[in-house]
């Protein structure tokens, strides 16, 4: 446990998905709400704890905007691992991601661990609806209090998850027939953040 194993890893997807913002919370658990786009690519590293070993990842945060596309076979090349990103909010940015993926699978080291992870799951994660016991209680047809438009209100049907685009089967179902990890996180909140890292981790092979 002297050395620690160094795994490169690299993060593709669209701009503005949360690349960088996703990286900075499982670096330095922070959040920026209004984060500059990243210029052809930034270096972090951050250890990585398992039971049984600690691996040191070398992260290269590319970016996402189309002119800077050539570049990315020069960050995953020789990649141990992937994260590719898209945004439940964009279903534009999972077709995006599926190229990425075509791209590793056709590029980068054969043995590449890749994770799909669909980011901004706080934009369509309804708050706590503290009166749903309420709402599923015994029915009293003729003796109904709430109007019907309260009744829809309590119902969330204008609720935040209506910002989804991307169904979360739909996409777990595209990464099992890949063969790759799947997480949807918010880099917002930090829902699923460490645990990609970890499980990625975890399928690194012990040299
Ligand atoms: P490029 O570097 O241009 O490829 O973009 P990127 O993928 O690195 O995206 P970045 O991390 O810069 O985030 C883009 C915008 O989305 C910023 O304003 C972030 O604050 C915001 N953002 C990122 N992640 C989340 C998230 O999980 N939830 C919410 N609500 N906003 C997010
Ligand atoms: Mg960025």
């Amino acid at each position: 446990a002297d050395k620690h194993v160094q795994v490169k890893l690299v993060l593709l997807g669209e701009a503005a998905v949360g690349k960088s913002s996703v990286v900075m919370r499982f670096v330095n658990n922070e959040f920026q709400a209004n984060k500059e786009p990243t210029i052809g690519a930034a270096f972090l590293t951050q250890k990585c704890r398992l039971e049984d070993r600690v691996l040191r990842y070398e992260i290269w945060d590319t970016a996402g905007q189309e002119r800077f596309h050539s570049l990315a076979p020069m960050y995953y090349r020789n990649a141990q691992a992937a994260v590719v990103v898209y945004d439940v909010t964009k279903a534009a940015s999972l077709e995006k991601a599926k190229s990425w993926v075509k791209e590793l699978q056709r590029q980068a080291n054969p043995n590449i661990v890749i994770a799909l992870a669909g980011n901004k799951v706080d934009l369509v994660t309804p708050a706590p609806a503290a009166e749903t016991s309420f709402a599923e209680s015994e029915d009293e047809p003729d003796d109904a209090t709430a109007t019907p438009g309260e009744i829809s209100a309590s119902a969330g049907s204008h609720g935040p998850e209506s910002l989804r685009q991307v169904p979360k089967d739909e996409a777990q179902a595209y990464a099992t027939e890949a063969g790759l990890l799947f997480f949807e996180t918010s880099a917002k909140t930090g829902e699923g953040v460490v645990e990609i890292f970890t499980e990625i981790a975890k399928k690194i092979p012990i040299e």
